[in-house]
């Protein structure tokens, strides 16, 4: 029924943990309606639906569950705020995976996710006024650099970073489309202490920022109602190293 729909919600990618779980919880605390895509089982579900989260389990492997996904959504919103497109897989080509897996998995969650939720779920976006509506896309700093040991995940997010461009044709001037491309911003628990400090050294800055820095440019970009088509870095000035 159209009165159960959430108002205006933001849809996230990959909302259960890390940074998408940070803004998720961001939204919630400002009382704007969430729609967040999950697809482990992580603890911090439970306090996500207590606080207003519709949390829909979806694998994005397989078209069919990207659009089974975007059906979802549009049975829940009566619009749509912004698609936030957080969920990514940072996988190295590796002997145990043939590339063309690899390759295939990169573009699948990179590519096939936002090109297909970005038309499936367009039309939500738009009917708001001008730049009333947002898509983001995360893309990542080795989009201008290329990566040795990371080649189809760098492909895959440079494709990503396109898809900005030409989204951004498709929806103005009702939705403004914008990628932002982290270097370091968390750590994973398992990197070593080794790995640490190489990494922290290769910006200017040399921290490892944490998700706060991707809320305060997510809050920019949504509060305003030029910004289009760009990719907006969060580097800590890691070109100029
Ligand atoms: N963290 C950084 O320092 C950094 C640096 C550069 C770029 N970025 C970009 O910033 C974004 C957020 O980073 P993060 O580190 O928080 O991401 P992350 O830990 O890699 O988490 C991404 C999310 O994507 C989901 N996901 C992965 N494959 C999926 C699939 N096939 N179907 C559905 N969901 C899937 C994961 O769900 P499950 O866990 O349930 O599998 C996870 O919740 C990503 O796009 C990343 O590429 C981050």
């Amino acid at each position: 029924m159209a009165t159960d729909k959430l108002q205006r919600p933001v849809v996230i990618t990959g909302g259960a943990r890390r940074i998408g779980l940070a803004l998720a919880r961001h939204f919630l605390a400002r009382g704007q309606a969430v729609i967040l895509s999950y697809r482990n089982s992580w603890p911090a579900l439970e306090q996500l639906r207590q606080d207003g989260a519709c949390c829909l389990e979806a694998d994005f492997s397989s078209d069919s569950g990207i659009l089974d996904f975007a059906a979802r959504v549009a049975q829940r919103a009566d619009g749509l705020r912004a698609i936030i497109h957080n969920a990514s897989s940072w996988q190295a080509e590796t002997p145990d995976v043939a590339p063309q897996e690899t390759l295939k998995q990169m573009l699948q969650i990179h590519v096939h996710a936002p090109y297909l939720l970005n038309l499936q779920l367009g039309s939500l976006l738009c009917g708001y006024g001008q730049g009333a509506s947002d898509i983001i896309h995360f893309t990542d700093y080795v989009v201008e650099r290329g990566s040795d040991k990371h080649i189809a995940y760098a492909a895959s997010k440079a494709a990503l970073d396109n898809l900005t461009r030409s989204f951004a044709r498709k929806y103005a001037p009702q939705v403004k489309v914008n990628a932002i491309a982290p270097s370091l911003i968390l750590f994973n628990d398992d990197d070593d202490e080794e790995y640490r400090r190489r990494a922290l050294d290769k910006s200017l800055m040399k921290i490892a920022p944490g998700e706060q820095e991707i809320i305060l440019l997510i809050d920019y970009l949504l509060q305003s109602r030029y910004v289009t088509g760009r990719t907006h870095a969060v580097d800590g000035g890691r070109p100029l190293r």
